[in-house]
């Protein structure tokens, strides 16, 4: 595995469409490695291939682990691969702040649904479907946003900073 060089900002990579993944070869395979990797040396929850350079549609996220032992208190993590995905339903609505790799120190207020039902294929490219909710559900909708060429600020009636947010200036909603 290795770490890629994360692209910023006004980068124009970000700003275009990815392509559908039809190889699921030992290339898609470094490439999910090195995403994992990468988002985890970030300190991300969620990375998209075109934040490394890539236009495929491939992200990778961390999710509620649905294997989890439901008595636990706090809900254990894991990541998933999503090759190729897919929005096939979405239920109700959250508003809260929202950040991204590809911008640094930067947050904005984002709505998105609060249900998403997710279907993806592996990099065996074995079809899956998954669902998310909560911080999951905005994951997904963020990274699936990049594969389009969206960043989240798009969305956001406001972006604070890092100090404006420590300040408490984030407004109520
Ligand atoms: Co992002």
């Amino acid at each position: 595995m290795a770490l890629r060089q994360l692209r910023y900002r006004e980068d124009e990579i970000l700003t275009k469409p990815c392509k559908e993944v039809k190889k699921f070869d030992e290339k898609l395979a470094i490439l999910l490695d090195d995403m994992y990797e990468t988002m985890q040396k970030a300190e991300g929850v969620g990375l998209a291939a075109p934040q490394v350079g890539i236009l495929r549609r491939a992200v990778v996220i961390e999710v509620d682990d649905p294997d989890a032992d439901d008595s636990l208190e706090e809900n254990p993590k894991k990541i998933m691969e999503f090759v190729n995905p897919e929005i096939i339903a979405m239920e109700g609505e959250q508003t809260g702040l929202e950040g991204c790799l590809s911008i640094p120190g930067w947050y904005g207020i984002v709505t998105r649904p609060m249900k998403v039902r997710v279907k993806a294929q592996d990099r065996d490219g074995n079809w899956f479907e998954f669902e998310g909710e909560a911080l999951t559900a905005r994951c997904i909708c963020h990274e699936l946003d990049h594969l389009e060429g969206h960043l989240f600020r798009e969305k956001s009636q406001k972006m604070f900073s890092e100090e404006q947010i420590s300040n408490g200036e984030v407004e109520e909603q």
